[in-house]
């Protein structure tokens, strides 16, 4: 069951009041090195944010008791509260604006967001767009990226499918009443929009476990998509992918800086939802590793790489095992291991492991092979996607090492 983020028409704010905060933003972007394009300058000052976000959720704090933390619908309903609501819509922050219970355990969790603006005039500039270019966005959610794409290439250009039809028709009424008119389509993005097809552009606004062959079908030769790639453990991050002239394949490097996203879901609910390996019964051996846990979270290069050491249908989990904080991690055929958090005085971290699959080894070979590299930057590692093979490459596709990308079936139908 899903929390509606509601229909209504945001609370009615002047051009005095939201423009100024608009173009605070624009500077604030422009500052931290975000935003250089005058036309993506322009669409931020035309296009109100606060219309695509008329309410949007915020975690509570942690509560004294053990049960979870709760989402807290804000809106505006007086000075205060509006107040509040345009200094976060006029902010790079991400806002949540829709719930739902997929496993219907009582817990609602975030299934769509607007995306803070920085990251998203980072990706619109990479994005490499000039007039004429048609664009395929996957994830319309508020309307408000849309809204930013139709501004600068016109409605006839633009295409948007998000899997929720309610948010589509929250976005198509807004979208409406400012005179934006793209294309916006309820389905499954896997499978693109063929009857808009070709296209110049994609450009994903969630995560997917790989590049769909409906995109590479749509995606003119030499066109471009930006996409976030992520492992069976979570960890990935923005590729600039173009599509090859001579056959059906993307190509290109992940970009230099980390962007996160959630992930696609299908409409019966998230794919992160997938059942966790049952760990095996048999006792475990200990012993330690100079590999920090740690190093397994967060943006950086290295988790992703280690996923490419593990086997696939991973779950890694932080738990605490005799009060202390152990990463976990849990293999399709039972394998199981927990590295301790704290290390000892040596800088080791223990780990208790057991099943038939060495998991530390994997991860060790992992930090090795990254730590021989010089710990590269994202940007030094880059992705070649066809129909029934994804590989992960080091500097150059063709002579650089490369390692197999465990693509899951994406029910991505191929159009007639
Ligand atoms: C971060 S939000 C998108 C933000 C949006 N671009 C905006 O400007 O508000 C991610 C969106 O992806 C959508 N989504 C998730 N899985 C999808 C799928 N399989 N196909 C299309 N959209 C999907 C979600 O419903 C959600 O609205």
């Amino acid at each position: 069951m899903s929390v509606r983020s509601s229909t209504a028409t945001a609370a009615s704010v002047a051009d005095s009041v939201w423009r100024p905060m608009a173009r605070h933003l624009a500077e604030q972007l422009d500052a931290d090195g975000d935003l250089h394009d005058p036309r993506w300058r322009e669409a931020l000052l035309e296009v109100p944010r606060h219309e695509f976000v008329p309410r949007y959720y915020l975690q509570e704090e942690k509560p004294p008791d053990r049960r979870p933390r709760r989402w807290i619908a804000h809106e505006p309903h007086d000075p205060d509260s509006t107040r509040r609501w345009l200094d976060l819509v006029y902010s790079p922050t991400t806002l949540v604006t829709e719930l739902a219970d997929y496993a219907g355990r009582g817990v609602q969790a975030p299934v769509s967001s607007s995306t803070k603006p920085d990251l998203m005039i980072r990706m619109l500039e990479a994005l490499q767009v000039t007039d004429g270019h048609r664009v395929l966005e996957i994830g319309t959610g508020t309307g408000y990226n849309a809204a930013l794409l139709t501004h600068r290439l016109g409605g006839d250009h633009m295409t948007s499918v998000d899997i929720d039809p309610d948010l589509i028709s929250d976005a198509r009424c807004r979208l409406d009443r400012l005179g934006y008119t793209p294309t916006l389509v309820a389905g499954d993005g896997a499978a693109g929009h063929a009857d808009r097809a070709p296209y110049d552009r994609i450009i994903a606004t969630c995560a997917l476990s790989c590049v769909p062959l409906a995109w590479i079908d749509q995606l003119r030769p030499g066109g471009l998509a930006l996409v976030h790639i992520e492992g069976p453990l979570g960890a990935g991050n923005l590729a600039a992918l173009r599509r090859l002239p001579d056959r059906p394949a993307v190509e290109g490097r992940f970009l230099p800086w980390w962007g996160c996203f959630m992930r696609r879901r299908t409409a019966a609910g998230p794919t992160v939802d997938v059942p966790r390996p049952r760990r095996t019964t048999e006792l475990p051996t200990t012993r330690t590793t100079d590999v920090d846990p740690a190093e397994l979270d967060g943006g950086k290069g290295f988790p992703f790489l280690a996923q490419l050491y593990l086997p696939s249908g991973m779950y890694r989990a932080i738990t605490l095992h005799d009060q202390t904080p152990v990463t976990e991690l849990r293999a399709p055929d039972g394998s199981w291991c927990h590295i301790t958090h704290e290390a000892d005085a040596d800088g080791l971290h223990g780990v208790r492991e057991a099943g038939p699959t060495p998991l530390i080894e994997r991860i060790e070979d992992a930090w090795h092979r990254w730590q021989n590299l010089g710990a590269p930057p994202w940007h030094e590692f880059g992705l070649t996607a066809t129909a029934t093979e994804h590989h992960v490459w080091y500097r150059d596709p063709h002579s650089g090492p490369r390692w197999e990308l465990p693509v899951p079936r994406i029910p991505s139908p191929r159009q007639p």
